[in-house]
């Protein structure tokens, strides 16, 4: 059955009337702005911004190879995440599917919105397995979040694997890219086109290196983008956010830079880390963190506190007992980590 979103969104989103202010209704520039009972004095920030994102969403269009049409805009990913729940779940009736062990906003989300969730364990290395979910899907399925690479597990989920689900779904499935810059793959950008119930989530939070700007991203097809932003608080932009989205991405080549600095730094540090005592297994990662496992993980992630240098447990999720995952910092920093971990585990 092809997807629609019409058929997919809430029906009082369907009908929703969003809210429309002058600037909805008039295009270009004007002399003079007296319609937003904003303030006159300039202080820089005492107009509103651009409820629309028109001139960013062009720019991230030509950097992802999208058209603007293609993009939502929203505060962190972590909106996208939640709009995407709300717009399409009735809370009591719908469902979500998520992987497990992935990242914990999928059920946070869902779990506000009164919204049952159905976790899929992913394979002992880790791997997704599109049958076992497939064997889940009910009529009442509205969303599938993926994550690619997995946090925390830092591993790229296979392709196939993924479009077979996004063939066989009745609803949306969501990849959530935030590590893709990391990896070795382009991302699934390209198969936007193809199927119209792909969503994928990016970030500026992780590779870009603005994670206190705010501003993440969901791409999918237009009308799915459409009621994600007539859902949207008019102005989830603010004007330093868009300001620095514009400077960074009329100038990205540092972001490249940094990109292959850490990814460098991750390599080093898998080699490092599989050398300490105590280290049973480091997990190949795609991601800008790294994934190890140990008998003495809750001993050492305490220890490391009371050093001053906090990685995070993950020892509690399925599959993941004695995990801690450690973000990639600077050289000077992982090289601080490094002395403590063989300090505290010889
Ligand atoms: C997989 C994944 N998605 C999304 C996010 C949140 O991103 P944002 O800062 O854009 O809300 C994170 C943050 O850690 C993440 O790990």
């Amino acid at each position: 059955m092809k997807f629609s979103a019409d058929n997919w969104v809430r029906e009082n989103i369907r009908s929703l009337q969003s809210y429309s202010s002058a600037r909805d209704e008039f295009e270009g520039t004007a002399r003079i702005y007296l319609d937003a009972n904003e303030n006159p004095f300039g202080t820089e920030l005492n107009r509103y911004p651009d409820q629309k994102q028109v001139e960013i969403k062009v720019l991230i269009g030509e950097e992802l190879e999208i058209e603007p049409e293609q993009i939502f805009l929203g505060n962190g990913s972590d909106e996208a995440i939640d709009l995407l729940i709300r717009a399409s779940c009735d809370p009591g009736k719908n469902r979500v599917i998520s992987i497990a062990p992935s990242y914990g906003m999928y059920s946070v989300c869902s779990a506000i919105q009164g919204v049952d969730i159905d976790m899929v364990l992913l394979n002992e290395d880790f791997s997704l397995s599109a049958d076992r979910v497939i064997s889940l899907f009910r009529n009442n399925h509205k969303l599938l979040f993926l994550c690619s690479p997995n946090n925390p597990t830092g591993n790229l989920l296979d392709e196939d694997e993924i479009i077979k689900l996004v063939r066989a779904f009745n609803g949306v499935v969501v990849v959530d890219e935030a590590y893709i810059d990391f990896s070795d793959s382009q991302g699934l950008t390209g198969l936007l086109k193809k199927y119209r119930n792909l969503v994928l989530l990016r970030t500026f939070s992780k590779a870009w290196g603005l994670a206190g700007i705010r501003c993440g991203m969901a791409l999918g097809h237009p009308e799915i983008i459409i009621y994600l932003s007539k859902i949207k608080y008019p102005y989830n932009l603010n004007v330093l956010t868009q300001r620095k989205i514009r400077e960074v991405l009329n100038n990205p080549i540092y972001v490249y830079e940094m990109i292959g600095l850490i990814v460098k730094e991750r390599k080093r540090m898998a080699g490092e880390l599989q050398k300490i005592g105590g280290v049973l297994r480091v997990y190949p990662s795609e991601a800008n963190f790294i994934l190890i496992k140990l008998d003495e993980a809750d001993y050492l992630y305490a220890e490391l506190i009371k050093r001053g240098v906090v990685i995070r447990n993950r020892s509690s999720l399925e599959l993941c007992s004695g995990c801690l995952r450690i973000s990639i910092g600077t050289r000077e920093e992982n090289e601080f980590l490094l002395k403590e971990m063989q300090n505290i585990l010889a």
